[in-house]
């Protein structure tokens, strides 16, 4: 695992384009094992990232042609196996998101169960459940998920308990090969669930709702040809809002989509950051001096979990408290601690953290433990004068393209120590 060292204490000023979204990619790339015959899937837009590498490294080993130049990547062919083994998806959750495509293209699935991982349990019951709901016969053998469908799928309705995206994602690709309709109630309404809908279309699902919380799908015989290009990363895109807000300076993010961020444009602006939204670019201003403010994660259009640790970087240098509740995942406070030793003041009881903002952090080693967190640890560096060293840092490059390179070009001061 790498490390890297910010030298903090500087404003940011410049330009950032934001990369095609991480989460939107994965589910996308899976789509592709639904093309049949014909050009295939082609994907523009795709983030180079550890996780899309390994998405597109187990395409590659279910036996599906990739070919990929830079940012595009293109889908063809079919596979000679339906078997994710473990060494595979345990190191990326969102590999169980090939059942649904599997299930629905090829009759059968085996996938691993993804197992433990830093933010949580994350069990795949909901999965599971909405293949069942479908007709699948489910069994669990040696820590694998084995899925077949003896009479092919049959479209259904499918009532989510509570709102799950992968799940979401999975009975939408596998209900677009069902017969008959299904819907999907209490469906996640992510901007990447109407990505995915959009190509899906594009590939001659019929698929209406996406954005709401009923989906419903009329199951085609075959999805042929398609070209998409992934939506910007409103996750990158916050991370960087967040990071101008806490240096202080000005950032202007470009290619991305302001409506997807409201919910945390809404807290900051009520911080006291300047956020000045355009078509499809943000300009985020700041003195480096905002309010505390308190947030609760939810499902989209709420605030999102996958920016509750950035965030509370923030928050550790605010003016005043603030009460951050981590309603989605429940062992999503690992930063905690880190910051902490950066001499963050937050008490964690339960879900809830209290944070009292101070004027400012110490520069420490501290660990990256997940995704998020790494980037909330180089947040909180950047603000902090001296030099930190955040080890295990390839966390952040299963979800940041270029993360140094782009802050570099406005200012920061981070260099990979190995
Ligand atoms: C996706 C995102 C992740 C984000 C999360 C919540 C991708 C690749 N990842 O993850 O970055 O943090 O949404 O916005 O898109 N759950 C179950 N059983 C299931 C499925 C989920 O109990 O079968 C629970 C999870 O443990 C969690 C909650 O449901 O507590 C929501 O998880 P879910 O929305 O499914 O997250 P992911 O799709 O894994």
């Amino acid at each position: 695992m790498g490390r890297l060292a910010v030298n903090g204490g500087k404003q940011l000023y410049g330009d950032i384009s934001i990369s095609g979204a991480k989460n939107s990619a994965l589910p996308l790339l899976a789509a592709g094992l639904m093309t049949a015959g014909g050009t295939g899937l082609t994907l523009s837009n795709v983030p180079d990232l550890a996780d899309t590498r390994l998405m597109i490294c187990l395409l590659k080993q279910l036996g599906m042609t990739v070919q990929q130049d830079a940012g595009t990547i293109a889908i063809s062919g079919a596979t000679t196996n339906t078997d994710a083994p473990y060494d595979l998806v345990s190191q990326m959750r969102a590999s169980i998101l090939v059942m649904g495509p599997l299930l629905a293209r090829y009759g059968e699935a085996r996938v691993s169960l993804p197992g433990g991982c830093a933010i949580g349990s994350r069990p795949v019951d909901l999965h599971i459940r909405a293949m069942q709901n479908l007709g699948a016969v489910v069994e669990l053998a040696d820590g694998y998920v084995q899925a077949r469908t003896p009479d092919g799928l049959k479209g259904s309705k499918i009532i989510f308990p509570f709102v799950s995206v992968g799940a979401t994602e999975n009975a939408m690709m596998a209900a677009c090969l069902a017969t008959g309709t299904t819907q999907l109630i209490n469906a996640a309404q992510e901007p990447e669930i109407i990505d995915l809908a959009a190509c899906l279309s594009a590939m001659g699902g019929k698929i209406s709702g996406a954005g709401t919380d009923v989906i419903i799908i009329e199951g085609v015989s075959a999805l042929g040809s398609a070209r998409h290009a992934v939506v910007a990363d409103r996750v990158e895109a916050g991370s960087y809002a967040i990071a101008v807000a806490i240096t202080g300076g000005e950032l202007c993010l470009k290619q991305m989509v302001p409506a997807h961020l409201e919910s945390l444009f809404g807290v900051m602006r009520q911080a006291g950051i300047n956020i000045e939204s355009r078509t499809d670019e943000v300009r985020v201003s700041s003195t480096g001096h905002y309010r505390g403010i308190d947030v609760e994660t939810q499902p989209y259009p709420g605030f999102p979990t996958d920016l509750q640790a950035q965030f509370m970087a923030m928050m550790c240098l605010a003016d005043g408290h603030s009460k951050i509740s981590e309603t989605i995942f429940e062992n999503r406070f690992m930063h905690v601690p880190e910051l902490v030793r950066m001499g963050a003041d937050i008490q964690v009881e339960g879900r809830t953290a209290l944070v009292k903002g101070k004027q400012s952090l110490l520069p420490a080693p501290v660990r990256a433990t997940d995704l998020r967190a790494s980037v909330s640890l180089v947040l909180a560096a950047l603000a902090t004068e001296g030099e930190s060293v955040i080890s295990d840092i390839d966390h952040l490059d299963r979800g940041y393209a270029a993360l140094d390179a782009k802050l570099g070009a406005c200012g920061a001061v981070l260099q990979r120590l190995d």
